[in-house]
């Protein structure tokens, strides 16, 4: 996709965009880092870009700061997506440095993420401790910046080119049993509240075949379930190696063909993407597990007009019924936000419905955040503070009240759980079942482990369980 350098993909008045700076802005020249520490806030691609950089560093010598111990080099990639993520950013700096000169040596830091691509030239003004600001789509030039950094230079690369980073990343050799997998980046949907499109850019697919390699070699380090990732997954298109144009559908088919690979799981989705063949796999692919995160964002039609969700309260729900047909015991999952400009008491009573019709397994609800730019910020009829709070309060305790009752209807089934870590106490073990509640039994078993469980009692965020057997090591 053509990207016009320096520019937001859309032109939008967003498009300050600044790239790569090359008038050097000067620090003291230092030694290269020895150790390094990658913290990642906000979304699941933000851990999966996480990875990738510390696989970068590794490959350069670069090694995981002992816990408790300073690092070198941090790399904080951040999250945009409301105001107190990205707030977050600049507290995390400002601890960095004095926690550097109280040690006697400060760290170099790096800024990375969505905060970097939507203020990177003010945080190189505000933080003159940071020395690296990169963007989610440039961070493949990571270690050129590190050499940069380490003559004392400092840079700014918030350029956008497309994909290009997975090209340049090395190959995949360490994961988790459950890991994750960028199969599309960027979203096109421009829903008014949202700053993704402008951070993330223009949705983009990774190649087909870049993709079951990369699944392979996730396998190969030992992965038993991948959930692919995407800000908008359910947009993902390619070719297959027939030269087939395929769609999400198909790529999980053929993912699901990944020998030793036990379980697909994907996320995020925009409902008006969700195809017939999506629903359809759901009832055909034993991999894919019975899970779906769909936001809704609200309950109210005029409301979901104004967020710019091409769908309504019904046709969402119609599209649940569709899933659900195809997979009886899918647990759903869904995005809300309480308090978008001009959202009335009675247009958030339409949420509560909504909640109620769906009885949600999961989900995650968040007070409108203006962010500078998107065209909510500047409507009418901006949303107290304490209606906002009142009604997530609300809401919160309605899905609070759904995911109980999920877990507990759990109660007695037996499934397989995969052995994610350690739970709190010796032999414990901690872990997720099909339905993505965490389940913990004690027993013999080890990380990486599919076993069979009891669920034998729910709480309101996990559940009990009596190990039955090992499925697969
Ligand atoms: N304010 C509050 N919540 C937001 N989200 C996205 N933008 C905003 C915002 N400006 C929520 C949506 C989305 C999730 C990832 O974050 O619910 O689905
Ligand atoms: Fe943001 Fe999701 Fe809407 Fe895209 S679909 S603009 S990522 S909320």
């Amino acid at each position: 996709m053509d990207q016009e350098q320096g520019f937001c993909p859309h032109r939008c008045e967003l498009n300050a965009f600044p790239t790569i700076d090359d008038k050097p802005l000067l620090m003291k020249p230092t030694t290269s880092p020895k150790t390094y520490r990658v913290k990642s806030f906000g979304c699941q691609m933000n851990v999966y870009d996480g990875e990738r950089m510390a696989e970068m560093l590794g490959e350069r010598g670069i090694v995981p700061a002992p816990e408790g111990e300073e690092a070198d080099l941090v790399v904080l990639n951040t999250c945009h997506i409301r105001e107190k993520a990205a707030e977050k950013v600049y507290s995390d700096i400002g601890r960095l440095t004095k926690a550097g000169r109280e040690a006697g040596k400060e760290p170099l830091i790096a800024v990375a993420g969505c905060v970097a691509q939507a203020e990177g030239e003010e945080i190189m003004k505000r933080s003159p401790a940071v020395s690296m600001v990169v963007g989610p789509q440039a961070y493949h030039r990571l270690p050129e910046m590190l050499d940069r950094a380490v003559q004392g230079e400092r840079a700014t690369d918030t350029d956008m080119p497309a994909i290009a980073k997975f090209a340049a990343l090395p190959e995949r050799r360490r994961t988790n049993p459950a890991s994750f997998l960028t199969v599309q980046e960027g979203c096109d949907k421009f829903c008014t509240y949202c700053v993704v499109p402008y951070t993330r850019g223009a949705e983009i697919s990774r190649p087909y075949a870049d993709l079951v390699t990369e699944a392979k070699k996730l396998v190969d380090a030992g992965a038993k379930e991948i959930t692919l990732l995407g800000q908008n997954v359910s947009a993902w298109g390619g070719e297959d190696e027939k030269g087939h144009r395929v769609g999400l559908a198909g790529l999980i088919h053929d993912l699901a063909k990944v020998e030793g690979l036990a379980r697909i799981r994907y996320t995020t989705s925009h409902p008006a993407d969700m195809d017939g063949d999506l629903i359809a796999a759901h009832g055909e692919i034993e991999k894919l597990m019975p899970f779906l995160h769909l936001p809704v964002q609200a309950g109210s039609d005029r409301v979901l007009k104004a967020m710019n969700r091409s769908h309504t309260a019904e046709s969402y729900l119609k599209l649940l019924d569709r899933f659900r047909a195809a997979r009886p015991d899918l647990a759903l999952s869904g995005d809300f936000i309480v308090g978008f400009p001009g959202e009335t008491d009675a247009e958030f009573a339409e949420t509560l419905a909504l909640v109620d019709e769906v009885r949600y397994a999961q989900a995650f609800s968040f007070k409108y955040s203006p962010r500078p730019g998107t065209p909510a910020a500047t409507m009418d009829g901006q949303v107290a503070k304490e209606v906002m709070d009142d009604r997530l309060q609300r809401l919160q305790a309605a899905l609070n009240r759904d995911q109980l009752a999920f877990n507990e209807a759990s109660v007695g089934r037996t499934c397989e759980v995969l052995v994610e870590r350690k739970g709190k106490h010796a032999g414990q073990w901690l872990g997720k079942t099909p339905w993505l509640q965490s389940a913990w039994f004690e027993g013999d078993a080890a990380i990486g482990d599919l076993v069979q469980v009891e669920l034998l009692e729910a709480g309101p965020n996990s559940l009990s369980a009596k190990l039955r057997e090992t499925v697969a090591a």
